[in-house]
């Protein structure tokens, strides 16, 4: 493996209670006047905000403003008015209700608030933030990881770049982690979350790095386990068990615990980020058409552990069959899953075609060739959307 250090202060509480036991005293602990952050409106609608505002109105030195409306793939703009917010009302710390958009504006926020440029320079170039304003998160949706890690990714509307950024200072304080709070997911968003947390860790397994027995079986995993699990949590989606271990696999999936010392692949990201800056589809939507293509195209750049997932993940018989005949079947295998539950297969599912391909294959590679495990150019990314269309 090669050689790492690791960090993660986040400080997770999961299951049920966790919130009412302990958010108002960690929220006191770290300020007082506190920006509530969240989406369109899932959570009034769940019944989370009204429960979240009676417990931070039981400490009445708490003073509480709003910044709504975060959209799904968060607008650069919306992270300006946020930004504004932080400053005109002297915000000291900020509280993200919601899934993974909402925790990224919150962190795009909290970089930004104590910068003098602006904050996208933090997500296009390679400066990172020296100061940040800290917050915590209340999960609503199992998918992006984002609840225990640093990053977080921003979509410039006119410029139609979507761009990932993260700093070792914006880590969330603490992240409730409530199966109850994903109940309310409906079904197309629960399928995405799923997809997304199988590609965070495919990203990381799709590795040349030597000497990983560990990792690869980590991966694995939580792999299988997703797939054990997401039937039962589509066919009923108040299953506590089921959305338990589900949310459990998303946020171990991207928290760094399961990869350590291990170089990941990531061009999937890099390809989906494009796609969804210009036509602003679902990101695990967009997983689950990029990922099966990806592998068959960069399947020849190491077929030994395409075979080990078709056989630990999807219990695929490799008697008699050659190594890439049964690392096939494991592509096909995974397929087969996401079509079962339900996950787009292709481009034109959005109704999307091939107008645009060239500047999405162009932009992909605009700070140079993508992917660990086999390296593409612009050539390359072309043609796996051209796959995928
Ligand atoms: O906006 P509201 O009304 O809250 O509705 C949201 C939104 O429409 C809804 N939703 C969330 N929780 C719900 C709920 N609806 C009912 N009940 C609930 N409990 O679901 C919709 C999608 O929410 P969103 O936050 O966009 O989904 P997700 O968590 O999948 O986040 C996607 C974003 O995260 C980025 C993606 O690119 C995308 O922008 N990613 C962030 C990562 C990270 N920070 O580590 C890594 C990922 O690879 C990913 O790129
Ligand atoms: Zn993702």
């Amino acid at each position: 493996m090669n050689a790492f250090s690791f960090w993660n202060p986040t400080n997770i509480f999961y299951g049920k209670g966790q919130m009412e036991a302990h958010l108002t005293k960690l929220v006191k602990r770290n300020g007082k006047r506190i920006l509530l952050v969240y989406g369109g409106g899932s959570i009034k609608k769940s019944g989370l905000y009204d429960n979240v505002i009676a417990l931070l109105s039981e400490d009445k030195e708490l003073e509480i403003f709003e910044l709504p409306g975060v959209e799904p793939n968060p607008r650069l703009s919306t992270v300006h008015k946020g930004i504004e917010i932080c400053r005109k009302e002297n915000i000291d710390f900020m509280l993200a209700v919601g899934g993974g958009s909402v925790i990224d504006a919150t962190k795009a926020i909290s970089s930004g608030v104590k910068y003098d440029g602006d904050v996208w320079d933090f997500y296009v170039t390679r400066k990172r933030p020296t100061e940040a304003l800290p917050f915590g998160t209340i999960l609503t949706l199992a998918a992006t990881g984002s609840e225990m890690n640093s990053g977080g990714v921003i979509t410039n509307w006119e410029t139609k770049e979507k761009m990932g950024a993260g700093s070792p200072l914006t880590f969330p304080k603490f992240s409730f982690c409530d199966p109850e709070n994903t109940f309310s997911v409906p079904r197309d968003q629960t399928v995405y979350g799923i997809v997304d947390m199988m590609v965070h860790v495919m990203e990381e397994y799709f590795s040349h790095t030597p000497n990983t027995p560990l990792q690869e079986r980590l991966c694995e995993s939580v792999l299988s386990t997703v797939v054990e699990v997401a039937p039962k949590a589509l066919a009923n989606l108040a299953d506590y068990e089921a959305r338990e271990t589900l949310m459990y696999c998303g946020t171990m999936a991207l928290n760094g615990m399961i990869s350590m010392g291990m170089s990941g692949d990531w061009a999937t990201h890099g390809i989906e980020h494009e796609v969804s800056a210009i036509y602003d589809i679902p990101h695990g939507g967009g997983l689950a058409i990029i990922f099966p293509n990806w592998a068959r195209y960069v399947l020849d750049a190491g077929t030994k552990r395409f075979y080990q997932m078709a056989v630990r993940v999807f219990h695929v018989d490799p008697a008699g069959k050659s190594e890439r005949e049964v690392a096939q079947e494991g592509i096909d295998a995974l397929r087969a899953f996401w079509d079962s539950i339900g996950a787009p297969k292709s481009l034109g599912d959005y109704g999307i075609d091939g107008e645009n391909l060239d500047v999405m294959a162009e932009h992909a590679v605009k700070h140079g060739a993508i992917g660990g495990y086999k390296l593409l150019q612009k050539e390359d990314v072309a043609t796996i959307l051209q796959m995928c269309l």
